[in-house]
């Protein structure tokens, strides 16, 4: 018999995973699930994927195509206010890659990082696979789920904590980082001699004129960020598994040396399309943005509606609702909604425990399905 780590072995068993597994049996649940978009790929990057078909058998360098991280230069002085040299960025398969890269690059073992709670579903797993130190901050839905820097504060320990992970715009919470906020975490950051991890994955989808903010244009704190963007929500790209990380010079070495050991580099195929996504002219994004922004309009008021309350999310596809009038059981409510309604969620709890009792509702998916689904959920509350 083959012998599985203690570490596998102690990983958390997400509610989704088994979902996912019933609604590929079931072709009559309706999914608001998805943590991807539902569009296409931009015409013109179909287009690109044809021509570069029989050019691209090559590994690349661990880093990355240098066209490409010029290119991801130039975008992140444009959209980011960040100044960076290629050689501060490495380019990962996915922006998730970069994540698990970084922390094998950064941390030791035992040593803290400040996570969010709820957040990202893999921020955990990964500082918990290398042994390293989660400790967690809560996000409240009084506080539209707005990290507070005194419980960061609180958590930090002068010895062991290392790093801070933030995620704006947030999954699965569709809260974006005020620069009020984000500028005193600057200031515990400078403090305690920490790294923050800005997980940037949504940087392009956000409403209501809300402003997203690279924590590595706040003053001084360039080479005290390691930011993570991707081009799976930007470009609807997600198979192609395509991201990066930019940090300092020193961190960008380590991270690349560390890619070398795990994937290589990212696939040269996607680099290249990388090249063309970062070349289009926003009008793709935008229209994306456009439509998650009407289905937001919709999903938003009925959930609340139905008596699930439900802060408007300022950015990402996600509503968070509260359900802690029906259970504080979000997975069993989750199971129950799949097999009496037909309709897929995520358990609040796949974010960690201060999700309980909320249920992630995905608004990547077409209007009338949101709606059909939005129906069986506003019954299955109704005879709860
Ligand atoms: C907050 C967050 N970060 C990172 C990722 C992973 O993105 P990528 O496809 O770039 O690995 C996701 C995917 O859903 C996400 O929600």
């Amino acid at each position: 018999m083959v012998h599985i780590s203690e570490r596998e072995r102690q990983l958390p068993e997400q509610a989704i995973e088994k979902l996912i597994e019933i609604m590929v049996e079931d072709k009559s649940i309706l999914s608001l699930g998805p943590g991807e978009p539902d569009f296409d790929l931009p015409k013109p990057l179909i287009a690109q994927i044809k021509r570069l078909a029989d050019k691209c058998n090559h590994y690349s360098p661990a880093g990355g195509l240098i066209e490409l991280r010029e290119a991801i230069c130039r975008k992140l002085r444009r959209d980011n206010k960040i100044t960076a040299d290629p050689e501060n960025v490495v380019v990962t398969s996915g922006s998730q890659e970069a994540l698990l890269l970084a922390s094998m690059s950064l941390l030791d073992v035992s040593e803290q990082v400040l996570i969010p709670n709820p957040s990202y579903m893999a921020f955990l797993p990964t500082i918990e696979l290398l042994s390293a130190s989660p400790r967690f901050f809560e996000l409240n839905e009084e506080a539209d789920f707005e990290p507070s820097p005194d419980e960061i504060r609180k958590q930090i320990d002068p010895k062991k904590t290392k790093v801070i992970i933030l995620n704006s715009p947030a999954n699965p919470t569709g809260n974006v980082l005020k620069r009020k906020t984000m500028e005193e975490i600057a200031d515990i950051a400078i403090e305690n001699n920490l790294t923050i991890f800005s997980d940037e994955a949504y940087e392009k989808i956000t409403y209501d004129g809300a402003k997203h903010i690279s924590f590595a244009s706040l003053n001084g704190m360039k080479d005290r960020v390691l930011t993570f963007q991707s081009f799976s929500k930007t470009y609807a790209m997600c198979g192609f598994r395509l991201g990066y990380v930019v940090g300092s010079k020193a961190a960008a070495e380590a991270i690349k040396k560390t890619h070398i050991y795990s994937t290589i580099c990212a696939p040269t195929i996607s680099q290249k399309l990388g090249i063309k996504a970062l070349s289009l002219p926003k009008k793709y994004t935008d229209a994306m943005v456009k439509e998650y922004d009407k289905r937001r309009k919709v999903i938003v008021p009925r959930l609340n509606e139905m008596g699930l309350s439900t802060p408007n999310p300022k950015g990402a596809f996600y509503t968070f609702s509260n359900v802690k009038h029906l259970t504080n059981d979000s997975r069993r409510f989750a199971f129950e909604l799949l097999k009496k309604a037909k309709v897929a969620v995520v358990p609040g709890t796949d974010f960690g425990d201060a999700g309980k009792g909320y249920i992630r509702c995905s608004f990547a998916t077409k209007l009338p399905i949101i709606e059909k689904a939005l129906d069986r959920l506003e019954k299955f509350v109704k005879n709860k």
